[in-house]
């Protein structure tokens, strides 16, 4: 059974398909809007969402399909004990497809080993998360037309950010990627993703933890929240919590044609003052990841058999 847990379990030319389907539901929403009827997507959200769980909620609806689940843990069996995998053959019985987020790496990889239909990785601790990519490279090819000879500025939290190594995974596919890696010391990109992507696929890239320098360069600037969840003591997540915070003074000598990224939700990072430049692509974001999450509940079912 076809199950989508790292951005890399979709090649480059799947992620085309599911673009083009993407922009045919933008252009035709009636041609799809029965596709799914009769079936179901179970969302198991056992860590908090807003644009995840509900995204994927109405790309179902919006396919005609219905969905069931639950947005918290405790309101799960998984509160008296039961493990990933006895969920999974449990929601198997009830629905035609599964997204899943969980605050433990690899618990996505876990259910799709038990589950006996599809199951989407919505986040998986700090590992990853693909359907994020999915919106992010929708954005990116309907602001830029496509992915090569793109100067990528990635900032933030880049330790703990999952949606920074999708992202990094997803990119370094194309050609002429050049990643900027912008962060303080302590939230510096991971070796596994660093050495294991960047240095493996010789795809260049710099370490500064100085935005402003690094600005007038960036064809995109990705920012991120610092991940308050992933840290083992309060202390440094209130020292390092407000190291970037994107004003309309610092895109001073940023491109006209920079696009400005971030998965959401943001708490501190990109002033509210930014929401009105054009630049500003995140909200545009938020939506491109239920046409991504349509096609590619629309991708595994048909896959699948199901549809
Ligand atoms: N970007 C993202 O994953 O947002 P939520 O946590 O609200 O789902």
């Amino acid at each position: 059974m076809r199950s989508v847990i790292d951005i890399l379990d979709l090649t480059v030319e799947e992620l085309e398909e599911l673009i083009s389907t993407a922009l045919d539901i933008i252009e035709n929403p009636s041609k799809y809007a029965h596709i799914c009827e009769g079936k179901k997507l179970a969302t198991l959200f056992f860590e908090p969402s807003t644009r995840t769980r509900l995204s994927f909620e109405a790309a179902m609806y919006e396919l005609g399909g219905n969905v069931l689940g639950f947005s918290e843990s405790n309101s799960s069996s998984a509160a008296k004990g039961e493990s990933i995998a006895d969920t999974a053959k449990t929601v198997s019985c009830y629905a035609d497809i599964i997204a899943m987020r969980h605050p433990k790496e690899g618990a996505a990889l876990v259910a799709a080993n038990n589950a006996t239909v599809p199951v989407i990785n919505a986040g998986d601790g700090g590992h990853c998360h693909p359907t994020q990519t999915l919106a992010d490279l929708l954005t990116i090819y309907r602001e830029k037309g496509g992915f090569d000879n793109l100067t990528v500025g990635l900032c933030g939290d880049l330790k703990f950010g999952r949606t920074v190594h999708s992202l990094i995974n997803a990119l370094s596919r194309y050609k002429n990627i050049n990643f900027v890696l912008i962060s303080p010391e302590e939230l510096k990109l991971p070796s596994y993703v660093k050495k294991g992507i960047l240095v493996k696929n010789n795809i260049p890239y710099e370490q500064t933890t100085d935005l402003e320098t690094a600005m007038p360069k960036l064809d995109i600037l990705y920012m991120t929240r610092v991940q308050r969840e992933r840290f083992f003591n309060e202390e440094d997540y209130l020292r390092l919590k407000d190291s970037y915070i994107l004003t309309p003074d610092k895109l001073k000598n940023a491109k006209e044609s920079l696009s400005i990224l971030h998965p959401l939700p943001r708490v501190n990072e990109i002033s509210v003052a930014i929401d009105k430049d054009k630049r500003a692509c995140y909200f545009k974001q938020v939506l491109n990841g239920k046409y991504m999450r349509m096609a590619l509940i629309l991708k595994l079912l048909k896959e699948a058999g199901t549809i």
